[in-house]
């Protein structure tokens, strides 16, 4: 495999950074380290063509492989747990007030990986409303990997995944396989609708949302990237609604126009 040249991992960065937002320009190293083989598996022996055949748009078959080798989709559930305690105590309650009239909720989990967050989040909205009528509790859950969508909706997952969620939701929302394994159960996998979605792209999904929740995902972006999608979050925000955001991930303040409220939550203003 002739190696990566300064001029092709250029090209390559930054068609990743314009089209995904991922920010890779201090990741040479990275790249060559893994791409090599995997690239070298598929017929390639260089870099050169590789890398032409991605930034040409000739190969749109190889950018989902490519970004699922430089990200990484790990998650699990009850992940920054603070965030599920302040859904429950804080904005669920707010959302039924909000919504007292057309029973409607609106969240939407942003970078969802293989779906512990969405469900995760699914079963605090479902348990909550269950006995309060009827309400429409579905969410939207997105992600840009197809293959972590495959995952998220034929989903199975371990024991010691399900660990830490609170008591007895293992068995209400959960199904055991013969293998040890669990299965989401279908009115969880029924309540969350996951779709492909660019977070660089504009936001025109039919409703603005109550809660956006997009945590370790804007790690890979510069400042100027989250700057951007925090702004077209606030487009997509109700009044009053909110943002939750990966703790190790912060905003700039002068320019983030949700109010800040705790580490890693932010609001709109009402
Ligand atoms: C580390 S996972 C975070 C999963 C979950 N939100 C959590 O906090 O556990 C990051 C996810 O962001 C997704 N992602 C990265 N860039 C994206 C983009 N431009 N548009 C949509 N999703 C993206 C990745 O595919 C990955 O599944």
């Amino acid at each position: 495999m002739e190696p990566l040249t300064a001029e092709d991992f250029q090209s390559l960065q930054s068609y990743i950074q314009q089209h995904y937002g991922i920010d890779l320009h201090k990741k040479s190293q990275l790249i060559s380290s893994r791409l090599a083989v995997p690239i070298s598996q598929i017929g390639y022996t260089s870099f050169h063509d590789y890398v032409l055949d991605i930034i040409s748009g000739r190969r749109p078959d190889l950018v989902n492989p490519m970004l699922a080798r430089l990200t990484t989709n790990y998650t699990y559930f009850m992940r920054e747990e603070a965030h599920f305690q302040f859904l429950q105590s804080t904005v669920l309650p707010w959302i039924e007030k909000q919504h007292r009239n057309d029973h409607c909720v609106n969240i939407w989990s942003a970078g969802c990986s293989s779906g512990e967050e969405p469900y995760n989040l699914s079963m605090y909205v479902m348990d909550y409303f269950q006995a309060k009528g009827s309400w429409d509790t579905r969410i939207l859950a997105t992600d840009i990997s197809t293959d972590m969508l495959q995952r998220a909706v034929n989903p199975v997952y371990s024991a010691e995944n399900l660990n830490n969620l609170p008591a007895g939701w293992k068995s209400r929302y959960f199904t055991r396989r013969p293998d040890g394994l669990y299965t989401v159960a279908p009115r969880l996998r029924k309540n969350v609708l996951f779709r492909i979605f660019n977070l660089m792209d504009p936001i025109h999904f039919r409703k603005k949302f109550d809660l956006i929740c997009c945590r370790n995902v804007m790690i890979y972006f510069n400042q100027s990237v989250k700057d951007a999608l925090i702004q077209r979050f606030y487009g997509a925000t109700v009044p009053g609604g909110y943002l939750f955001i990966g703790h190790s991930e912060g905003v700039n303040r002068n320019t983030c126009p949700y109010e800040y409220i705790k580490p890693a939550i932010y609001r709109k203003k009402v």
